[in-house]
């Protein structure tokens, strides 16, 4: 039998604040004036207790690509970063398009038994449809099901070239509106960026961006939103990053479409400014954008247009992202670890990147909680408890005016780097139960 009292913290829930201690005996939470005599104190005057968050997009890499990451070592990186849940994408190898390949995963995963790790699963064909609906009806896997969150489909190539054809996503749209399956699309239009990539002259990291462009995001969006008006499914774009593909999701809200996003942290702290220093280590999918996009990201955050903050933790090796060519390099940066410190640091209203001055979002600690817990937990279907009287939630103590420096020697992922080497942070995890 264990006990832990968690004496004069706040506990910070998606409605606000409330100075309440907590007794966790055996994994279990009671609240206010509780007793034990046994339990072990932790002192958490002028700190926040926060639900263990939720990532609801992450690359844990295995199996296929253990060089840049496995769940135990990711994991790690979640959790010491206050992140005890996350949804796992399908690009890895074998790709989860079968039955067969998430059952691999959810047993790899009892690996990393500190951190809840649920999976998406993947469509390239109509086989995989097939799979994913026996998945979601046959009895005999009732709790494989419990470990999907619902099914990815990219619009066009990214790192695994799982891009679908128009008739496969047609399809998905069909089936996951049929059976109330979350599909969460990878917004960028392969027509657009093929055309923009024979335009482009430029060859350093810049052109990255170029071959992407904003315009490649608004269509895919646009047609994402058609989609999701005509087959009535549950829709999620994800890492959306830029104004138009936020304001086309803000009209659709608007329109009663049953539609959610996501934004990204990298798209939020990092734009094409950021390429002159960080190089191909700042290339991802979709790619930055210019600081009026990164400041329309904070505004639709502040409207609501946003559900939540996802951080595509998406680690490659130093050497894979130090190649000569830089658009070569693999697009992807991790994130699982700085995200809750980034955004903790806007909380204490400073922004944290060392050379941009920007004007400091708004944005309270209930936000986060709202934003990276309650959103994501709802719109997956995760069935994770809020901080409540009897439930087995994970804690996180944070020390909301703690200071110090992202370096990736403290970080936890295997991959040995992070975009936000020396940033000075206001806000960190000191302890997650
Ligand atoms: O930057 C990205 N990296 N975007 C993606 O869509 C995939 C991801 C990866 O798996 O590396
Ligand atoms: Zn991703």
């Amino acid at each position: 039998m264990s006990a832990i009292l968690i004496r004069g913290g706040t506990v910070v829930t998606a409605r606000g604040g409330e100075r309440i201690d907590l007794l966790v005996r055996d994994g279990m939470i009671a609240k206010g004036a509780v007793q034990d005599a046994k339990a072990k104190v932790i002192d958490a005057s002028d700190h926040l207790v926060l639900p263990g968050l939720i990532d609801c997009h992450v690359h844990f890499r295995e199996p296929g690509f253990e060089t840049k990451g496995t769940m135990e070592s990711e994991a790690g990186s979640a959790r010491a970063g206050g992140i005890t849940t996350v949804c796992d994408m399908p690009n890895t190898n074998p790709p989860t398009t079968s039955i067969a390949a998430l059952e691999d995963k959810v047993k790899r995963a009892t690996k990393a038994n500190n951190c809840d790790i649920r999976f998406f699963f993947g469509a390239m064909e109509r086989e995989h449809l097939k799979q994913l609906e026996q998945l979601w009806t046959a009895d005999v896997h009732r709790l494989l099901k419990g470990r999907c969150a619902g099914l990815k489909v990219y619009l066009d190539h990214s790192t695994g070239n799982q891009g679908a054809g128009k008739d496969v996503v047609e399809e998905a749209f069909q089936l996951c509106a049929a059976l109330r399956i979350p599909l969460v699309v990878h917004c960028e239009d392969a027509k657009t960026n093929e055309e923009a990539r024979e335009n482009v002259m430029e060859k350093g990291i810049n052109a990255h961006s170029l071959m992407r462009p904003p315009e490649s995001e608004e269509r895919a969006v646009a047609s994402v939103i058609a989609l999701a008006r005509k087959h009535g499914a549950l829709v999620h774009a994800t890492h959306l990053s830029t104004a138009q593909g936020l304001a086309l999701i803000r009209q659709a809200k608007k329109d009663g479409i049953a539609v959610t996003c996501d934004v990204a942290p990298h798209h939020l702290f990092l734009s094409v400014d950021d390429y002159a220093a960080l190089g191909a280590r700042a290339k991802m999918n979709p790619p930055l954008r210019t600081r009026e996009h990164q400041e329309a990201l904070w505004g639709a955050i502040a409207d609501g247009t946003v559900d939540c903050i996802a951080t595509d933790h998406a680690p490659h090796t130093r050497e894979e992202k130090d190649i000569a060519d830089p658009l070569k390099a693999p697009s992807g940066v991790p994130g699982v670890e700085t995200l809750l410190p980034l955004l903790l640091t806007v909380a204490a209203g400073e922004w944290p990147h060392p050379t941009s001055s920007s004007p400091v979002p708004h944005l309270r600690y209930e936000d986060i909680v709202r934003l990276c817990f309650t959103n994501p937990n709802k719109i997956f279907s995760l069935r994770r408890e809020d901080i409540t009287e009897g439930a087995r939630t994970p804690l996180v103590i944070v020390d909301p005016k703690g200071t110090w420096t992202i370096t990736a020697k403290t970080l936890h992922a295997k991959c040995g780097w992070t975009p936000y080497e020396g940033w000075r942070m206001t806000g960190g995890v000191r302890e997650v139960l």
